[in-house]
């Protein structure tokens, strides 16, 4: 019995080792050899484009010796930087089967976006398709996804308010906002600030809380004037544009119509420290499940 046993162990050890060999291709040991992929939405701003070197740096000095990459998630963005400033910025597909070509095995994948939605979905699923290939993707949260990131984000919001800010000014941010469920986190964070400082408001361009949500705030709180700031990694179009551009119905010109003052801060949040070590926890989160 116990000799049968003992040659059923056998006979399975070498079909492992056999699957082992396979794997390898021709019993070569592919050395392992691992990777960073930032990937962030993308911006067609140039100065905007700067401020994600920032996260480049600290990762860079969280990670020496690594090899770190780029992927933009925007296919429109990317079209737009190629055609206007022959910038070529690769997808997070194209970006990984490179890596793949380059004989990575270990790829952290670090999502730069601000909440896990559409873009975050995407790309986690772009990531885990490469698995299928024998390269091991790991993809570290975007800057809001646990209840401990709401706090830590909140924090970074106050940690960042300009000083000249009088305690009766209010301070305004401007999210993206999505139709995707993961809209809800700009209410979650407005609940946390809310318990630090009532008069730090979230506001979104294309989701929850709305203009009309900020403003019925501000005027039941009788506030004179607002301190608008991104809360985007950068300060694109959005911020540029939809916040403090000289056009009748950006939040700085509608906010002026109220008889609300208000002063724009054109810094985005890959700008700050304070953000960028959010991200950066989660990539060695990420990373850290590699051996
Ligand atoms: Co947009």
């Amino acid at each position: 019995m116990h000799r049968i046993i003992r040659s059923f162990t056998l006979a399975m050890a070498c079909t492992l080792c056999l699957a082992a060999v396979a794997l390898a291709g021709h019993g070569e040991h592919k050395p392992t050899k691992k990777g960073i992929l930032l990937v962030a939405f993308g911006t067609s701003i140039p100065e905007a484009q700067h401020a994600l070197d920032n996260i480049v740096d600290a990762a860079k000095k969280a990670f020496p010796g690594v090899e770190i990459r780029w992927a933009w998630t925007s296919h429109i963005i990317r079209e737009k930087v190629a055609k206007e400033q022959g910038l070529h910025v690769d997808s997070e597909s194209v970006a990984l089967a490179k890596m793949l070509d380059d004989g990575f095995t270990d790829v952290a994948v670090q999502s730069l976006h601000t909440i896990p939605g559409a873009e975050y979905h995407d790309m986690v699923k772009a990531a885990h398709a490469y698995r299928a290939l024998g390269m091991r993707t790991l993809v570290g949260y975007p800057l809001m996804a646990t209840s401990e990131d709401l706090k830590l984000t909140a924090e970074a919001i106050i940690a960042t308010i300009p000083q000249g800010r009088k305690k009766n000014e209010a301070v305004v941010l401007l999210g993206h906002g999505t139709h995707h469920p993961a809209d809800v986190y700009y209410s979650a964070v407005q609940h946390v600030l809310a318990g630090m400082d009532e008069l730090v408001l979230m506001g979104t361009v294309e989701g929850h809380p709305t203009y009309d949500d900020v403003l019925a705030t501000l005027k039941a709180k009788g506030v004179k004037k607002v301190w608008l700031m991104p809360f985007m990694s950068v300060a694109g179009d959005h911020i540029v544009n939809d916040m403090a551009g000289p056009e009748a119905d950006s939040w700085a010109s509608m906010l002026a119509a109220e008889g609300i003052k208000n002063q724009s801060v054109l810094k985005g949040t890959a700008e700050y420290d304070e953000y960028v070590d959010i991200w950066i926890d989660h990539l060695k989160g990420a990373f850290s499940h590699f051996r």
